[in-house]
């Protein structure tokens, strides 16, 4: 079976001691973890040391970043490279979120830039795709994810791409209590699978995770994730409360 992940986004919430304090509630529930399941925290940079040694000792799972730089290393006051990240051990990078698109404009290829270096260093990026709310309206997102995955992804090789997970986030889905339906993440799920499989082939295409994110929350995350292509989910706002977030990992498949 496909790897299935409940992948919380911090983003810039939390003190230090708040983190220390949600992530001790999370996993002291003791969810156990199935072989093909995995739990990821994504959260800022000053918190991995703590968020690793948190989680060192327990079962598939794991930490994340929430960005890195295009660039291997250099003058580039203020960024993190992929290699910091691989020194103190972190196996996954979020990359390409919308609000990194949007608010600090990361294109297509500097996106390819940023997943061929967290490869090159051991490290799995969680890749997010996904089209605003003119481009739904317009009916027109699945040739504008489509887009995004071809100029970002397209370039790998077939043994690299199986190393990527795919989030898809409609960004009006994003924060605003908006969630995707179930046939809605069903339906464009398919239709990334459909794209890789045109790309890689059949096989290589049902190995690839492709979580959903989008006002995932714990009375929404059971049904999103018994969709047949959506494999998870990474949550933003509901991965700060450790009451949802834990309903939210127990719903993985
Ligand atoms: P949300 O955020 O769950 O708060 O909608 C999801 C995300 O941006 O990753």
């Amino acid at each position: 079976m496909r790897k299935q992940i409940a992948a919380a986004n911090w983003k810039m919430n939390c003190t230090y001691q708040q983190g220390e304090q949600l992530l001790d509630d999370i996993l002291s529930a003791n969810i156990a973890l199935k072989e093909h399941q995995q739990t990821i925290f994504a959260v800022p940079f000053p918190y991995l040391i703590m968020a690793k040694s948190e989680t060192e000792n327990e079962n598939n799972y794991f930490v994340a970043a929430q960005n890195c730089y295009n660039k291997k290393s250099g003058a580039y006051t203020g960024e993190v490279s992929v290699e910091m990240l691989q020194s103190i051990g972190i196996p996954f990078v979020v990359l390409g979120h919308s609000e990194r698109r949007e608010y600090f404009q990361e294109s297509n290829k500097m996106l390819a830039e940023k997943v061929d270096l967290s490869l090159q260093y051991d490290i799995t990026p969680i890749f997010c795709c996904g089209e605003p709310l003119n481009i739904r309206e317009a009916g027109t997102q699945n040739s504008f994810v489509e887009v995004q995955l071809k100029e970002s992804l397209f370039h790998l090789s077939e043994k690299d791409i199986k190393r990527v997970v795919i989030a898809y986030e409609p960004i009006w889905a994003i924060g605003t209590g908006k969630t995707a339906s179930s046939e809605q993440a069903q339906e464009m799920h398919a239709h990334l699978r459909s794209v890789l499989a045109k790309q890689y082939g059949a096989a290589v295409a049902d190995e690839i995770s492709i979580l959903y994110g989008g006002s995932v929350k714990a009375n929404n995350a059971k049904e999103l994730f018994s969709q047949p292509d959506v494999d998870g989910g990474l949550v933003g706002g509901a991965s700060l409360n450790a009451a949802e977030f834990t309903t939210i990992i127990s719903s993985l498949k």
